[in-house]
């Protein structure tokens, strides 16, 4: 139990405040009597929450594609607060389209807030945690960086790069103090179908039958035919749950859907790995010259 003097001299930055994730993890842990940095593209979606909790918010506009708005913003962090503790990189948007539909420009966008984004903010927030010996960071990725539909790929790969770069940031700051936490949700009730979703423009025939599938579900959430299960409140309250553990996880999955996807996920893995075991291990040189070679691949 984390003694509620802690809990009031605590400080979130939460990319992405308007809606969502964001907006449900702010709105907790502010009911909670924390601080909150609240950010948003546009400063007056957060305007009612900066004015329900006057005495415990700072909001700030923030684009986190755009590196100087990033930096005031940690800026105006540090000077009204004096420190960070909890950094969630929520900030994020999907792209639904085959991978050769969906043009460089989209994937480069795609990449420039869910990846690039997190990167300065890790950039910007990191010398203040280092410093301070102290601090947890939240990446927000998916079941889709396990579960990949077709459809999906582009936002997918962004959730993968997220993923490979918050285990090996874990065992960076470590050392530090400093803790790193992969959210993975499920299926969740935001605004990130109906909102956040770029539909590609361009539709190649040979690929309407393997996305069929996903494009229908996004149709049917848009037209209220049927509903995400996962309650973001709940997700914001298993996050602060994660936040508040003396041992936080290296990843956490929410909802029963990111469970069973990522499980079916790691046992076809283990499935193809030891089919096809004899081939993979028979690339070795045929003289190997033992304590000369390296066993476990870093590169
Ligand atoms: N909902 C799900 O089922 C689900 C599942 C797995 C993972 N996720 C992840 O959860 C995160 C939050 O999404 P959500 O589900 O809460 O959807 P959401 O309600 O649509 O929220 C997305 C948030 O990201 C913000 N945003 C997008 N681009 C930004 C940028 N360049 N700079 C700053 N803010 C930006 C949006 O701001 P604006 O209001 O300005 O657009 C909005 O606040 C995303 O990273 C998403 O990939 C969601």
């Amino acid at each position: 139990m984390v003694p509620s003097s802690v809990y009031q001299s605590r400080v979130w930055f939460i990319t992405g405040c308007s809606s969502g994730f964001g907006r449900a993890l702010a709105e907790t842990v502010l009911e909670r009597g924390e601080r909150v940095v609240l950010t948003a593209r546009n400063l007056q979606n957060v305007e009612n929450l900066a004015t329900s909790f006057a005495n415990q918010t700072l909001a700030v506009q923030l684009d986190v594609t755009k590196p100087e708005e990033v930096q005031q913003a940690v800026k105006q962090a540090i000077a009204k607060f004096g420190h960070i503790d909890i950094l969630v990189n929520n900030a994020g948007y999907g792209t639904l389209g085959a991978i050769e539909e969906v043009s460089d420009k989209a994937v480069r966008r795609q990449f420039e807030t869910n990846v690039f984004g997190v990167l300065e903010m890790l950039r910007v927030v990191l010398p203040y945690m280092r410093q301070q010996r102290s601090g947890h960071i939240l990446n927000i990725s998916s079941e889709a960086a396990f579960v990949v539909g077709a459809g999906a790929g582009i936002y997918c790969s962004t959730k993968f790069a997220l993923e490979g770069t918050s285990e090996a940031l874990a065992k960076e700051v470590a050392p530090l103090g400093i803790k790193v936490t992969i959210v993975e949700p499920g299926s969740f009730r935001t605004d990130f179908v109906t909102r956040s979703l770029v539909v590609c423009d361009t539709r190649i025939k040979d690929y309407e039958t393997a996305t069929e599938n996903l494009r229908q579900i996004v149709q049917d959430i848009q037209d209220f035919k049927i509903e995400e299960q996962g309650d973001p409140k709940k997700a914001a309250l298993a996050m602060i749950q994660a936040v508040d553990c003396e041992n936080p996880p290296l990843r956490l999955a929410l909802g029963a859907d990111a469970i069973s996807g990522i499980n079916n996920k790691l046992e076809s893995i283990k499935a193809e790995l030891d089919a096809w075991k004899e081939v993979s291990v028979n690339t070795t040189f045929d003289q190997v010259v033992a304590n000369k070679t390296r066993s476990n691949a870093i590169l």
